[in-house]
């Protein structure tokens, strides 16, 4: 099956306490997992300082079909599309959605991300946004592991 990934940025529009926005994106991406699971999607979705940042993958046609309704979804503006390519596998195939909570620790060293929450998407390459987004969901499953099994973090 051919596949195509594609990468998007949005302005939240969401209102509330960090707590309640937080609340309401685990509920949308809970949602984005079931629907997108059987439409044979996947992907992550990055929420950092008022902007989305989501990567989807997948079969042409429901991808298209479900990025046509992403875009008329009323709890985000300027959805701007960094990349829409064909791909040789999935990145996220290990999830229908999931979320990625960027600290703001993080963004100081990630400097493609800042140019994406800052609005200018020229000169920003959507690859290796797509692939430090993947870099994150493995550092945090591996923490995760660790600290199941009882690892000390230094
Ligand atoms: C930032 C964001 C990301 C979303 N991601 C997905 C997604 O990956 N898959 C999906 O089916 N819906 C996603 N949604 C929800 C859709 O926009 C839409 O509300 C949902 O699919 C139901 O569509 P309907 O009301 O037209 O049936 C997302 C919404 C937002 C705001």
């Amino acid at each position: 099956m051919t596949i195509h990934r594609l990468l998007y940025r949005s302005d939240m529009d969401l209102i509330g306490t960090e707590a309640v926005i937080g609340q309401q994106v685990t509920e949308i991406v809970r949602l984005s997992a079931e629907r997108n699971a059987a439409h044979g999607l996947t992907g992550a979705l990055l929420y950092t300082r008022g902007v989305f940042i989501q990567a989807l993958e997948g079969a042409l046609p429901a991808l298209e079909e479900t990025f046509e309704r992403i875009c008329r979804d009323l709890r985000h503006r300027r959805v701007e599309l960094l990349e829409f390519a064909q791909a040789d596998t999935r990145l996220f195939g290990e999830w229908a959605m999931v979320r990625i909570s960027a600290g703001h620790a993080l963004q100081a060293y990630m400097p493609s991300l800042a140019t994406l929450t800052e609005q200018t998407s020229e000169a920003v390459s959507a690859p290796a946004t797509i692939h430090l987004m993947r870099s994150m969901l493995v550092a945090e499953s591996i923490s995760k592991s660790q600290a199941e099994r009882g690892v000390a973090s230094k």
